[in-house]
């Protein structure tokens, strides 16, 4: 029992690890550019996707901003890019500058186009914007590509919505981003004058969508499981009957309650989404809520240890128990594959379920171990009956 809970233990230190290290993040402020000695920024912003940092000056006198868009970009063979929206918010109607390889030859100069985003797949082309933009540049340096520009804000409002983005190129021209994950929330309001940004209305979604993903992938997805796997091999050892029994009980429905808290952020966040709705990942999350909400109610219902029909209650019990589990695993690499968050996430989650699968399958090897020794051992004896915790040969029927 000693070691179920070490391996608990070890389990959260394992995911809180992996939380914080997700945390850490570049500053703006760190950032010294390639052409230091002529590019030097009042203000900076790190953005809140695709590791971009917005750096600027704003000169009061004549309305006008030198701005440095900067951008993770793995090699300079795709496209970055950066503008206002006057007139709206987010891409459609926004004015934007993009800067690409002008050929696909290795350190070939970066082309900057302006451009306005008429439609979700717009046709590239370089035409003047709604403002006027007195100097563009960029480069691409350390794994950064950079636009630099000077412009006029529009009817001299220091606070305009932006956007950003990045993606690859097709016949030498911008091809259209990824309609997915961070690539639809590269946008917000930033404030020229006071340096203030918010994200997009997006981001506090997103957050949501994160906590329910955190909440259920956490319940349904680790607990469980963890439960499950004390019931089946603790209650092979004399020593630990009955408290693998309170274990089992604590785990799942301590499992069952955030699983609840995080079903109903789903719901909530289900209802909200106009038009799109995940119908697989929603149905397995129904049904999960439904058999496990069964499941506490069955245990009410649990007959007598000697009751002849205790057998139908615990076959009952343990199939529904291993569908609610892998239905489990099934939704929450559903959800990840909705959210689509960064790939060490849902490394970080196959991790967990392959160690929870190790330690299953060792313990399985060990559990019929022993099980077969009592049984060789009291096998001359008369009453082979009762001796594994007065669950006899149903021990290995889990
Ligand atoms: C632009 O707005 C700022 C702040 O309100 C003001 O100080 C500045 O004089 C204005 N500039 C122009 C050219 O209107
Ligand atoms: C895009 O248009 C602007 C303004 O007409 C011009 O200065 C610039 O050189 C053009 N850029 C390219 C890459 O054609």
């Amino acid at each position: 029992m000693a070691s179920k809970s070490i391996i608990c233990c070890l389990l959260f230190f394992f995911l809180h690890a992996a939380i914080t290290a997700c945390m850490g993040q570049e500053t703006c402020t760190s950032v010294v550019f390639s052409s230091a000695s002529s590019r030097l920024y009042t203000s900076c912003n790190s953005l809140p996707h695709l590791g971009a940092s917005l750096h600027w000056t704003y000169h009061p006198s004549d309305a006008t901003v030198d701005v440095a868009y900067r951008a993770k970009q793995q090699d300079p063979t795709g496209w970055v890019g950066w503008g206002l929206n006057p007139s709206a918010s987010g891409m459609l109607e926004a004015q934007v500058l993009l800067a690409f390889p002008s050929s696909s030859d290795n350190g070939a100069p970066i082309t900057v186009y302006t451009t306005t985003l008429d439609s979700y797949q717009p046709t590239i082309k370089n035409v003047t914007l709604s403002f006027p933009v007195y100097s563009r540049a960029a480069e691409y340096a350390g794994g950064f590509m950079t636009i630099y520009a000077n412009l006029q804000l529009p009817k001299n409002s220091t606070k305009v919505n932006h956007v950003w983005q990045a993606g690859t190129l097709s016949g030498g021209l911008p091809a259209t981003h990824p309609a997915s994950g961070d690539n639809t929330l590269s946008k917000g309001t930033i404030d020229f004058l006071s340096g203030e940004s918010t994200a997009a209305a997006g981001d506090s979604r997103l957050r949501r969508k994160n906590t329910h993903g955190v909440l259920n992938a956490v319940s349904w997805g680790v607990l469980m499981p963890m439960g499950a796997i004390i019931a089946r091999y603790l209650k092979v050892f004399k020593s630990a009957d009955p408290a693998w029994f309170y274990l089992h009980v604590a785990c799942q429905f301590s499992a069952y309650v955030i699983g609840v808290a995080g079903w109903g952020t789903g719901l909530k966040l289900g209802s909200e989404s106009t038009g799109i709705t995940y119908h697989g990942h929603r149905n397995i999350g129904i049904a999960l809520f439904s058999l496990a909400t069964l499941q506490v109610f069955a245990l009410l219902l649990r007959p007598n240890k000697d009751n002849k029909h205790r057998i139908y209650w615990d076959a009952y019990h343990h199939s529904v128990g291993y569908v609610v589990i892998l239905l489990s695993v099934i939704n929450v690499f559903k959800g990840l594959d909705i959210l689509d968050p960064e790939k060490k996430w849902k490394d970080t989650y196959i991790a967990v379920i392959v160690l929870l699968g190790a330690i299953a399958l060792v313990l399985e090897v060990l559990t019929w171990v022993i099980v077969l020794k009592r049984r060789s051992r009291s096998s001359g004896k008369s009453s082979s009956q009762n001796d594994t915790n007065g669950y006899g040969r149903q021990n290995l029927g889990v």
